[in-house]
Formats: C-alpha cells, sequence, structure tokens
C-alpha cells in the first residue's frame, strides 16, 4: 500500500465478544471499501477475547490490506509464569499486527512506568508487530508548562532500550500523542499546541536507533466533529479513537471525509 493514513479503533471494554464479532461481520465490506476509497489502514483493537475470531475472518479475506486486528496491551515478558497477562509472541500468533502499549488509563490503574512500557514494546518488536506506544500530559503539567519536559521523558526511555535490539533488522513504530485530558473529555487542544507538540516529538525521536518507520497518531476525542480542525494538523498522520470508533456511523463519517478532502488535494495539485 502506498503511503496512508491509520485509524486505530480502541474499543477499550465497552464491547462483549459478541458484539464486537458481529460488529466487524456486519460491516466488513463496507468497512474495507471505505479505507481503500480514502486509502487508510484500519486496525480494531478489541478485548483479548475476540482478537482471535475477529483475526480469522481477517485473514480469510486475502484480498484485504486494509482492515487488521490489534490488541489493547501486553506483557513486558516473553514467557514465563505470570499469571493473567499475555504475551506479544501470542499476540502474534493469532494474527495480530499492532498492540498499543502505555495508554494513560493503564499506566494509571496499574502504575505503568515508562521503562515497563519500553519493556512491552521491545517485546513487541522482536516478535514483528507494531508498537503503538501512548504518550501524554495530564492538565496540569500543561498548565505548568512541563509538556515537552514529560513527553521527552516519556521517549526517551524507549529509544533507551531500542538499543537492545538486533541493528540488522529495521522496525516499525507508531506512536500516539494523547494528552490525558482530552481523552474522552470532548477538549481536543488546539493546532498550535499540536503543530508545536508533535514538531517536538518528531525531533526527539529523529534519532531513535533501527527505527524503520514512525507513524504519528493524535488520540483522545477524535470524532467526525473535531476532524475538520485536527486534519489542518499537518504532522498528524493518523488517529486513535476511543468512544467514536464504536460507532460505525461515526467510523464511516471519518473516513469519507479524508475521500473528500484526499480528492480536493489531488484537484488542488493537479491545477
Ligand atoms: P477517546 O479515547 O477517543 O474516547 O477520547 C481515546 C483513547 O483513550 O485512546
Amino acid at each position: 500500500m502506498e503511503s496512508h493514513r491509520l485509524l486505530v479503533a480502541n474499543w477499550k471494554m465497552n464491547l462483549r465478544p459478541s458484539e464486537e464479532i458481529n460488529f466487524v461481520k456486519k460491516h466488513y465490506d463496507r468497512l474495507v471499501n471505505l479505507a481503500k476509497q480514502s486509502n487508510t489502514q484500519i486496525v480494531l483493537c478489541p478485548t483479548f477475547l475476540s482478537i482471535m475470531s475477529i483475526a480469522k475472518n481477517i485473514s480469510s479475506n486475502s484480498t484485504n490490506t486494509y482492515l487488521s486486528i490489534g490488541a489493547q496491551d501486553c506483557s513486558t515478558r516473553a514467557i514465563g509464569s505470570f499469571t493473567g497477562q499475555i504475551s506479544a509472541a501470542c499476540l502474534a500468533e493469532i494474527g495480530c499486527t499492532h498492540v498499543i502499549v502505555g495508554h494513560s488509563e493503564e499506566r494509571r490503574a496499574h502504575k505503568e512506568s515508562n521503562l515497563q512500557v519500553a519493556h512491552k514494546t521491545i517485546q513487541l518488536l522482536i516478535h514483528g508487530l507494531t508498537p503503538i506506544v501512548c504518550i501524554g500530559e495530564s492538565a496540569s503539567e500543561k498548565q505548568t508548562s512541563r509538556s515537552k519536559e514529560v513527553l521527552s521523558t516519556q521517549i526517551k526511555t524507549v529509544i533507551d532500550t531500542l538499543n537492545k535490539l538486533s541493528s540488522a533488522r529495521r522496525y516499525n513504530l507508531c506512536i500516539a500523542y494523547e494528552p490525558l485530558y482530552a481523552i474522552g473529555s470532548g477538549n481536543v487542544p488546539t493546532t498550535e499546541h499540536l503543530e508545536e507538540i508533535f514538531g517536538h516529538i518528531m525531533r526527539e525521536l529523529r534519532n531513535a536507533p533501527s527505527i524503520k518507520n514512525i507513524t504519528y497518531l493524535y488520540g483522545g476525542s477524535v470524532n467526525s466533529r473535531q476532524l475538520p480542525m485536527l486534519k489542518k494538523v499537518s504532522k498528524i498522520q493518523g488517529y486513535l479513537v476511543g468512544n467514536a470508533s464504536l460507532s460505525f456511523q461515526e467510523m464511516e463519517k471519518m473516513l469519507t471525509s479524508w475521500m473528500v478532502s484526499r480528492s480536493n488535494c489531488i484537484s488542488r495539485a493537479e491545477k
């Protein structure tokens, strides 16, 4: 696929497996068509319980490279006596392509450190999966002008551990900037703040060892109403979407709006 946009649907713990599987069965054809027409790769991240069924459904349709499946977390460890955990190797075997790590809800609920997020990232890269590493500052950190400092620390810990990877292989990584105050709140940062922050994140990752390709995502109250404003931030290559991704109509509106903007771009360039 040529350079494309990424739309990651983070369904969190909102649906039961039967609902997740039915969503995909019901909307599969339309989603793939919309993804193709808007040159978007959609990554659906359901609960762990549905991944296997949905992945089978998706892979049985060999023509589809536009819709893939991701998980919402993984273990820091490769294998062993770790009750309740799920390894990167297991996720790769059942057909995942992407895995979200370091989501602020996970960092908060399990007091997850930057180092643990880095260890998860390494596990995923070793097993050929694309980590979606979430970073972001809190409202109080933003108010006290500490956004960049917090993000730099989060990024640096990941970069430091990347040095442990084989330099013979080149890896793909997604970085999702999700300010904590934007998640589920309806409050999206201004375009000026986003331009500045994405510029900072990109500079911090400029010399990331062994990384072939980094995709920059924004997450936090993304929906079809916020999209016209978010699309103005040229550095954003895709979105990590929570609530709005639970609605097929919202997904459809977002993907359709990209089709429109794409044809605008082409016609402008042709003039
Ligand atoms: P939201 O969630 O789109 O509902 O704000 C985003 C996320 O938590 O990844």
